[in-house]
């Protein structure tokens, strides 16, 4: 595809450095957001790096004037936390949390690329969601409905912006190694995996790359499961 202009938030580490990487490349432009910027692993001269805190809406407002110059073409929501525990031992600030980053959190910087994408009449907007937002997890009462939320957002916003050439997906991955997953792997869990292992980042980055390509201009308002089969509907 030609050069594209990409927006990542939480491309420091795990699935969005990946993608950062995948994107830079293949020869685009890559803005990414993190909340450190001492310790943004990637440099390039096709990257640009600024802090973003999603779960603050101050922070967001600070962060639109660089999303304002930067003009995006393409976002990949892919900031997202864990605050796992028993629904009946939840607190309401584990639930918040969760819900204002993950959910709030896609909504706000959404928000803040959109009218961009509307001016350039094209626009990909990609949203990373979960499987746990389809099966159910225990323990992740917070976070299934986070990511459950956030597959509903994108078929919405994929009736809304359609006709401006907008398409809007999800991609919800099944467990994948990273640092958010690392405490989760066992003998268990890989026998329910169908194709009998983790994912890792790669299987995922190959379907952001692919949703975001020419290929891919005729599909919107999906949620895409790479998963290894664990979750089949
Ligand atoms: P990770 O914990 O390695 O990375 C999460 C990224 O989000 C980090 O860059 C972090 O700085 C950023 N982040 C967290 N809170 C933020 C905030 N308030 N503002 C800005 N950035 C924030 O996790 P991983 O595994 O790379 O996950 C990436 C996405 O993929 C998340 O949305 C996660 O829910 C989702 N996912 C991951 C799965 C896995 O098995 N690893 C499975 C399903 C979904």
């Amino acid at each position: 595809m030609e050069s594209k202009k990409i927006l990542v938030t939480g491309g420091n580490r795990g699935i969005g450095k990946g993608i950062v990487e995948g994107f830079l490349n293949d020869g685009n432009e890559v803005l990414a957001s993190c909340r450190d910027l001492s310790k943004f692993p990637i440099k390039s001269d096709r990257l640009t790096v600024a802090e973003l805190d999603i779960s603050d809406s101050k922070s967001v407002d600070k962060f639109k004037k660089i999303v304002d110059d930067f003009r995006p073409e393409i976002l990949i929501n892919n900031a997202g936390i864990t605050r796992d525990n028993l629904f009946l031992r939840m607190s309401d600030d584990e639930w918040l949390d969760v819900i204002n980053t993950n959910l709030t959190g896609t909504y706000r910087v959404t928000k803040l690329v959109t009218k961009c994408m509307l001016k350039q009449k094209w626009g990909r907007i990609i949203n990373i969601s979960s499987i746990s937002g389809m099966m159910g997890n225990s323990g992740q009462a917070n976070y299934s409905a986070s990511k459950s939320g956030i597959d509903g957002f994108t078929r919405s916003l994929a009736k809304e912006l359609g006709s401006r050439n907008i398409t809007v997906n999800s991609i919800a991955p099944g467990f994948i190694s990273t640092d958010m997953t690392e405490d989760l792997i066992n003998e268990d869990l890989i026998k329910k995996i169908p194709l009998k292992r983790m994912g890792v980042v790669e299987d995922v980055v190959s379907l952001v790359l692919f949703l975001s390509s020419d290929d891919a201009n005729y599909i919107t308002g999906q949620t895409l499961v790479v998963d290894g089969g664990l979750f089949m509907k």
